[in-house]
């Protein structure tokens, strides 16, 4: 069966890490008889410059007809000055999210062996590195709670949350958990938030059905403080729209540099949104530096989640590490002694190793 691909890539350093990802997806199609049709659609500032918005109706048709979009970045200088909710981010990424109602983030944070040295963190606190999956809920909270009103003298987002939107991401987080060390650490702030008071209780009760996975709740901030001082105690971590955002940056870095890690964003049909978690990056676009490597991984979480290809998925992961272990770095993770690549070299060599 052919596996239909959106291909959008949107601004800065999204098709130049596009492209390689795309390599790599050829590459495997060969390997492992598997047939993909890439139909490219713009979004974002280029779509905004190109259509006027950043999400035009044809894209948006496109995605519709794919069975996954491969996403990697929009947003830059050149659109700042638009009203916020034309922006590219809000115009696009957001709506994208809410149309295909893919609630489900899923962020996994794993430092490759040879990186170790790359983490802002001291070895003594790394001990044998971190493997951590973030869960986070990513069509609810306030990023979508209405009202949300922008005055000159006052403006508010609303943070709402119903049972049913944190029951579901919590079955996602549970049954994640089932298929690792069975911990799930639950984020919020429920020592302050209504939503979150709910949040607690829902994700107390869910967890009822998994009694061998060891639950326990931890405020933001104290998960914040946390993460930087013993990242090996978590496991899956669950935790609500904002919260989730601003965790898994915190933990990216840790794991050597935001460059490497990839994205799924699902919907109950196993539809998916499949994107690097770092951005545009306009100060380095254009030069061909980037790393492509989280694209090229989120390549990978697509073929393990919308197209259950978890063998495949796993050949790309290993491709990239051997690629790790012999040396070769981009800038971004470059330490002293390592050959350093550019973007298009770092495809090459994952391509090559699979
Ligand atoms: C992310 C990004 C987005 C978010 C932005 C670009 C809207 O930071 O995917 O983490 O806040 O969700
Ligand atoms: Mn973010």
């Amino acid at each position: 069966m052919t596996k239909k691909v959106a291909v959008l890539s949107g601004d800065g350093i999204g098709p130049e890490i596009m492209a390689e990802a795309l390599k790599v997806l050829e590459r495997v199609g060969v390997k492992y008889n598997l047939k993909f049709e890439f139909t490219e659609a713009d979004v974002g500032g280029v779509a905004i410059d190109k259509h006027g918005k950043a999400l035009p109706e044809g894209t948006l048709k496109t995605c519709e007809g794919s069975d996954a979009i491969l996403f990697g970045a929009v947003g830059g200088p050149k659109w700042e000055k638009l009203p916020p909710e034309q922006q590219p981010e809000r115009g696009a990424l957001l709506p994208l999210r809410k149309h295909f109602d893919l609630y489900a983030n899923l962020r996994p944070a794993k430092i490759f062996k040879p990186l170790i040295g790359s983490s802002p963190l001291k070895k003594e606190i790394l001990g044998d590195g971190i493997d951590i999956l973030i869960v986070r809920e990513l069509t609810g909270g306030a990023y979508f709670g209405q009202p949300k009103v922008l005055g000159a003298e006052k403006a508010f987002d609303t943070m709402v949350y119903t049972k049913k939107e944190i029951v579901r991401i919590a079955k996602i987080a549970f049954e994640a958990a089932m298929k690792r060390s069975r911990k799930l650490t639950s984020i919020d702030k429920a020592n302050v938030l209504s939503s979150m008071v709910l949040w607690r209780r829902t994700v107390e009760e869910v967890g009822k059905q998994y009694p061998q996975v060891q639950l326990n709740h931890m405020y933001v901030d104290n998960a914040a403080q946390q993460l930087v001082k013993w990242p090996a105690q978590f496991d899956v971590i669950l935790a609500e729209n904002m919260f989730g955002d601003i965790l898994s940056d915190e933990a990216a870095i840790i794991t050597g540099s935001l460059g490497m890690l990839p994205s799924a964003s699902l919907n109950e049909k196993n539809f998916g949104l499949y994107e690097p978690i770092h951005g545009s990056a306009p100060d380095i676009a254009g030069n061909g530096i980037a790393n492509p490597i989280a694209q090229i991984l989120s390549a990978g979480m697509m073929l393990e989640y919308t197209f259950s290809q978890g063998k495949v998925a796993q050949a790309i992961e290993d491709a990239v590490a051997k690629t790790l272990d012999e040396g070769y770095r981009t800038g971004d993770i470059m330490q002293e002694g390592m050959k350093l690549v550019k973007t298009k070299e770092m495809g090459d060599l994952i391509k090559e190793r699979i």
